[in-house]
């Protein structure tokens, strides 16, 4: 017997043993007792990270939807698959159950197949957290279409350039979207975005918000009429392990965004197992991932890894603050939520508010509480821990990225006992690697560097959809014979290991090199602060200083800002060293943030670096506006 659901610490260091002694046998007994397989694999895993080339059950085929869908109908077809939540509280929620949803995938795969969509082509999808989103996604599987979601938030250009990228030939969009007290017009960004396409044929467009929008003849389709007439089964595609899956682009350090590719059987095996264990879901459990599908947690951890556990997902359209900041507690009173998974920006945008907000709101449904997509500073770690789960549920602070398809790094709770701003351990079947500058692994504990991976898991990324020389030149180059990850981390005197942040913005002052992120949880602990970022500027003597841009809780009129500083200064002292001290501290109304709420520290480089003219295109930010704000307020 496999083992697939990890319930203590023990065991937990047995699993892993075993994943790592013999990883193929492993994934292999997960991937044959837990999956729908129409054939089997002729071997686990071949690769060769020089090349790169990886492959995970060769020749294996299978259709994702059938192990998402059709497999759970007959014991629990009525169980609700998705629950759709809107952006108003006004409007009624949806329960979608496993077979309602099995008939809206099939028929939009019907859709697509009219529409001259078959195996290979790819699907842009440009759309707001609706049903037909995730249905979308689903019904592109079932067809082996692949699916290139783009965040309903990003520009028109931004669209473009993704669109062009991989060669789509249909949009799947919606007339707008709501987003709080207001409303977009989504279907207009695309008409923008396709006067740059030549690829497009067709623009399927769902009714959302009911504006009068442009139809363009012989391109635009409404879609609903055509789910009424499709037929209501589909019969799935057969496809080979290793054939693509999706594409979803990330940003990379410089250039074009990098369309990374996820593959089919891997892909599936690790989401599905990651969620079950990091999340520690049972049958009857309510699950709520807030992130959108537009990015790599929604792909596995609101549609894929549930579905694939015949789970109950929840979907919210809307914005945390909207009609108020106690929004996501209500969701989770109302829909009893077993278990949520949010970001630390959200977390910290939250807490800004206040706790009379939380308090409101029966929280006791609460199990697990996870975090991902940047560093949870101290206080935010401790304010989650406070006040949403009172204590007694986990704090799961996963680390992993879009390249990675799944969860890497991560507590497993009730199992693995949590420290906070640590993500802890590496999980099943992930062998961590940390590096030195020059190359060599440092093994033992208490030990800090590079982050890379020595050994592949199934849902590593396969590619950069058309440019696989930058895929080898990113993640293959840096450090022999190893994924690299582009974050730094430690490793404490017990083996767990903290995500410092990014290596790309790592600052050498004096010569001592220090982590961003380390120094801006030293300046979130000062009471007054709510969020801060660090950067580098040339600085005569030092080789580089650091600028620090700070948002405070209350606009910080009533405080004497030069006493803040020397308070913010004396704090970095204590925690990190002198060295460590800001040079400059600009107090700011926010920091510009991309759509997925990471800081643009990019932006605030070169403006700390007097390089205001080199700021490139800031219009795919979430709030440009606080760009000329800052600029206008240079220290
Ligand atoms: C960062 C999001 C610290 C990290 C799933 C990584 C984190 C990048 C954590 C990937 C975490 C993600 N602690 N840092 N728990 N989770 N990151 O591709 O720098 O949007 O490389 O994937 O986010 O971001 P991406």
């Amino acid at each position: 017997m496999s083992n697939y659901h990890i319930k203590q610490f023990e065991e937990y260091f047995q699993v892993y043993r075993k994943s790592i002694r013999n990883p193929e046998q492993f994934w292999e007994e997960i991937a044959e007792e837990h999956f729908v397989w129409r054939k089997k694999w002729t071997n686990v895993l071949s690769w060769d990270f020089k090349k790169p080339e990886i492959k995970w059950f060769e020749d294996a085929k299978l259709n994702i939807t059938e192990n998402c869908l059709d497999r759970h109908l007959r014991a629990q077809g009525d169980k609700t698959a998705i629950i759709f939540e809107p952006n108003s509280p006004d409007e009624e929620a949806q329960h979608i159950s496993y077979r309602q949803l099995h008939e809206k995938v099939c028929r939009f795969a019907n859709v697509l197949k009219e529409n001259g969509i078959g195996k290979g082509d790819r699907v842009c999808i440009y759309l707001p957290m609706i049903p037909e989103l995730a249905i979308s996604v689903l019904a592109c599987a079932r067809i082996g279409a692949i699916h290139s979601v783009v965040f309903a938030g990003f520009s028109a250009t931004a669209l473009s350039t993704r669109i062009n990228d991989s060669d789509c030939n249909m949009v799947i969009t919606s007339d707008g979207s709501y987003r709080g007290a207001k409303t977009i017009d989504l279907k207009g960004i695309v008409d923008d975005a396709l006067e740059e396409c030549d690829c497009v044929d067709t623009v399927l467009v769902a009714k959302r918000i009911n504006t009068d929008i442009n139809m363009k003849d012989g391109r635009d389709k409404w879609l609903q009429p055509l789910l009424d007439e499709a037929y209501h089964d589909c019969v799935p595609e057969i496809m080979d392990a290793e054939d693509p899956l999706f594409i979803l682009y990330t940003s990379g350090s410089t250039g074009k965004p990098k369309g990374m590719v996820h593959t089919t059987a891997g892909y599936m095996v690790y989401t599905a197992y990651t969620f079950k264990n990091v999340f520690q879901y049972r049958e009857q459990d309510v699950y709520w991932c807030t992130a959108d599908i537009g990015w790599i947690t929604g792909h596995s951890y609101i549609v894929y890894g549930p579905l694939a556990n015949g789970a109950t997902t929840l979907m919210y359209e809307g914005v945390p603050s909207y009609p108020d900041f106690g929004r996501f507690w209500q969701i989770i009173e109302k829909h009893k939520v077993n278990q949520f998974y949010t970001a630390p920006t959200a977390i910290r945008a939250l807490a800004k508010q206040g706790v009379e907000l939380v308090e409101k709101y029966d929280l006791s449904s609460l199990k697990v509480l996870g975090s991902v997509g940047e560093p949870i500073n101290e206080e935010a770690w401790h304010w989650y821990n406070d006040n949403v789960g009172k204590r007694k549920s986990p704090i799961i602070d996963s680390w992993w990225q879009t390249e990675t398809g799944g969860i890497m790094i991560t507590p497993i709770p009730y199992v693995t006992p949590t420290k906070p701003t640590y993500a802890t351990l590496p999980f099943i079947g992930i062998q961590p690697a940390i590096m030195d500058e020059n190359g060599d692994e440092l093994k033992g504990n208490q030990v800090e560097g590079r982050l890379c991976i020595k050994y592949p898991w199934p849902s590593i990324a396969r590619t950069i959809w058309g440019n696989h020389q930058r895929y080898k030149d990113t993640y293959f180059s840096v450090f022999e014979n190893m994924y690299f990850t582009g974050d730094g981390a430690l490793r404490d005197e017990v083996g767990y290991y903290r995500i410092t942040g990014r290596v790309d913005d790592v600052i050498i002052v004096s010569g001592h090199n220090l982590g961003t992120a380390p120094i801006e949880d030293a300046i979130n602990e000062h009471q007054a602060v709510a969020e801060s970022a660090i950067v580098g500027f040339p600085h005569d003597v030092k080789g580089n200083a650091l600028y620090g841009y700070i948002t405070l809780k209350d606009s910080g009129e009533s405080r004497n800002h030069d006493n803040l500083r020397k308070e913010i200064n004396q704090l970095i002292t204590d925690r990190i060293g002198p060295i460590a001290k800001l040079d400059k501290i600009q107090f700011t109304v926010g920091l510009p943030k991309t759509r997925s709420g990471k800081i643009m520290r990019r932006i605030l480089r070169k403006i700390a670096c007097n390089e205001t003219d080199q700021l490139g295109d800031t219009s795919t930010l979430l709030n440009p506006e606080v760009v000329e704000e800052i600029i206008s307020n240079v220290v």
